[in-house]
């Protein structure tokens, strides 16, 4: 078995101005998760790193960059899950928060409740000492540029959406062999307010269960939980497909079924990975045995490693 972490910084079509910070964001994510790893940290304190990582990277829509509701405000989903005990915990709706992935591992950690949602999750924060920060600093102007764009008549979220940047998301195994994943974002663009997405909810955004293995999603949240995404594809390895067979058998059902685009991380419990999509692009990073792995668009030949220093 050979620990690894796997990150995704979003399902879409990503610009070309902004593919070299997008693939540099997921390379130093999964660096940063993998030197959890090395250092003796477990599969969960890895994974939320490299989420913790990517959510304060404006580049992506999580935390600080998330994208913008149709009133303009930020509100954002989280969700991690540990497969050693099939615990979870998740935020949605949650606001003036930087690190939703870190308050969705503390209501797993100190509540029997799975998710926390809005003014619930912001007074849960408020009481364990979590700092509030102001709305603006969760705003890139690029996030307003969107949605003013989406504002216009005739414009169209959805299209828009996955012809940018989604969800980031990691999963991770350990060297005791416990898979997790952890998943963020800001949700879809000009959402409605309050509309909750596929990332919180087990077995959509995310799923962990160390007899299969671990799963990320990052796409059209409402396709995604109409085929529960993350749950579906652990089916598949459970029923004998490696992590790359059963991540295609997952994408190309919701792709079939609902018209759903989108893509995944995953692994299983011998440190197999895979990182696959049905959008355009998705940028996604792997860091095992000291070797990165990344990659920004389909084909085997568009995958690049690198040796890390030991
Ligand atoms: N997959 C992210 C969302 O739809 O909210």
């Amino acid at each position: 078995m050979l620990p690894v972490v796997v990150v995704h910084g979003g399902a879409g079509h990503i610009p070309k101005e902004r593919a070299e910070s997008s693939t540099s964001g997921v390379c130093s994510a999964a660096r940063a998760g993998y030197a959890v790893l090395q250092g003796g940290g477990s599969s969960m304190d890895a994974v939320v790193e490299a989420v913790t990582q990517l959510e304060n990277n404006p580049r992506f829509n999580a935390g600080c960059g998330s994208v913008l509701n149709v009133k303009g405000d930020v509100e954002m989903d989280a969700i991690v899950m540990d497969g050693k005990s099939l615990a979870s915990g998740a935020v949605s709706a949650v606001r003036n928060i930087a690190n939703p992935v870190q308050l969705a591992r503390l209501v797993m950690d100190k509540t029997s409740h799975a998710c926390l949602t809005a003014e619930g999750a912001s007074q849960f924060a408020r009481a364990l000492g979590v700092p509030e920060v102001n709305q603006d600093s969760l705003i890139t102007e690029y996030a307003r540029m969107r949605w003013r764009n989406n504002l216009q008549p005739g414009a169209n979220p959805v299209e828009s959406q996955m012809g940018k940047m989604g969800t980031v998301g990691a999963v991770a195994v350990d060297s005791e062999g416990n898979v997790a994943c952890a998943t963020s974002t800001g949700g879809m663009l000009n959402k409605m307010e309050g509309r909750v997405g596929d990332t919180p909810c087990i077995g959509s955004g995310g799923y962990a269960d160390n007899q299969s293995g671990a799963v990320s999603t990052t796409g059209h949240g409402e396709a995604i939980m109409k085929v529960t995404l993350a749950r579906l594809i652990l089916f598949h390895m459970e029923q004998g497909q490696s992590a790359e067979a059963a991540s295609d058998l997952g994408l190309a059902y919701m792709r079939s079924r609902v018209e759903g685009l989108g893509g995944v991380i995953t692994v299983d419990p011998q440190g197999q990975w895979a990182a696959r999509f049905s959008s355009a692009q998705m940028s996604w990073a792997a860091a095992q045995s000291h070797t990165l792995h990344y990659g920004l668009y389909t084909g085997e030949h568009f995958t690049q490693s690198i040796q890390e220093p030991h």
